[in-house]
């Protein structure tokens, strides 16, 4: 009998991380803006060759390597970020290697390594939901051969000292540590923030990913960007496909770079919610981490399935945590534009009285 490889077959079934479309989608930390006019416009007035042709992926990655001021050899477009953390995952993972990262986390990183056959470590965050540093430096073993962390995390929203992760970077060197930085356009106070590219140039083995479907609104396109060192991101494009990113994604990408103040804008906005979402929390009594990315984490004192069901009677999708290690009764938010978090505040209030009661 035809049969998949055992580290397949021992996966679980597959579910979409899309539960239902009916109600405010506030559960994938989508954008609720839409996207950038430019990108509209330019998909509008998309040729027929242009669509006819196979994409020129190269031609992106000069575009994406002038925007983060790095050589265009360190720059890998993919197919969202979930297709860079794909192929970073198989370019060093041998079956029994080891993968660290801490919970909670994105799900994706142990579901992609248990897939390859990897030894799939996972530290804990302590109950204030940080990265725990130290367990990093005290795990790491020369099986370690990928390391993982998001900054800003998800589902906590928390961002760590950049000093903390490049002492991890350093501990290392024969591991891939891969920073994601999906959400790096909502933190801090400036569009700087902390992000880890520019020490690319003294990190060999340090890799830092971005991604479209965040704070530039893009998510259906598919894109994604993986940056590392020329030799590491060369090995990776040996393997990759080669139209692996669309022509239409591509197409859209110089609109999307060069309308800034569309993402400016959309980060503002962003920032103004997740702080109604804190002062609403604040208000209710319930814990809540305070986030540097498009959405909240909150423990809502109740059952965090009721919660989710009485938020969804109220026509409003929000995203059960509560399986994810050290979130118990945790619900996550993703913030809306200002007109839909006034309806969104009001189905909080209603939906926590409710089960209250
Ligand atoms: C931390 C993190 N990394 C990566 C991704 C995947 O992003 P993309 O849509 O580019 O595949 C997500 C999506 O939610 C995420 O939360």
């Amino acid at each position: 009998m035809l049969k998949p490889r055992e580290s397949i077959a021992a996966l679980s079934p597959y579910h979409s991380p899309i539960v239902s479309r009916a109600g405010l989608s506030l559960d994938l930390n989508e954008s609720m803006a839409g996207c950038s006019p430019r990108v509209l416009a330019r998909l509008r007035s998309l040729s027929a060759a242009e669509v006819s042709l196979y994409p020129e992926r190269e031609v992106g990655e000069r575009l994406i390597a002038n925007f983060l001021g790095i050589a265009s050899d360190q720059v890998l477009l993919t197919n969202g970020m979930d297709e860079a953390l794909s192929l970073l995952f198989t370019n060093y993972l041998d079956p029994g290697d080891e993968l660290l990262f801490a919970d909670p986390t994105f799900v994706e990183y142990p579901m992609l390594g248990e897939a390859l056959g990897a030894s799939v470590v996972r530290l804990q965050s302590g109950e204030n939901l940080a990265l725990p540093g130290a367990d990093f430096l005290a795990r790491i073993s020369p099986r370690t051969r990928v390391i993982v962390i998001a900054n800003p995390n998800n589902p906590s929203g928390l961002a760590a000292p950049r000093a903390d992760l490049l002492r991890i970077a350093e501990s290392a060197p024969d591991a891939a540590v891969l920073i994601d930085e999906a959400y790096f356009e909502f933190c801090g106070e400036t569009m700087i923030g902390e992000t880890m590219i520019p020490d690319l140039a003294r990190h060999p083995n340090l890799f830092v990913a971005r991604t479209f479907s965040k704070a530039y609104g893009l998510a259906g396109l598919r894109l994604g960007v993986l940056t590392g060192a020329a030799e590491q991101i060369g090995y990776l494009r040996r393997f990759c496909l080669p139209f692996n990113v669309n022509a239409v994604a591509l197409a859209c990408l110089e609109e999307a770079l060069a309308d800034q103040a569309f993402v400016s804008d959309h980060v503002a906005q962003v920032k103004q919610g997740r702080e109604r979402l804190a002062q609403l929390f604040d208000e209710l009594g319930l814990r809540f981490w305070p986030s540097q990315t498009n959405f909240v984490l909150v423990r809502v004192g109740v059952k965090a399935k009721t919660f989710v069901e009485s938020m969804q009677r109220r026509g409003v999708l929000v995203r059960d945590s509560s399986a994810n290690p050290g979130c118990d009764g945790c619900v996550r938010i993703t913030v809306g534009t200002p007109r839909q978090m006034d309806g969104v505040l009001q189905a909080i209030r209603e939906a926590i009285a409710e089960s209250r009661v």
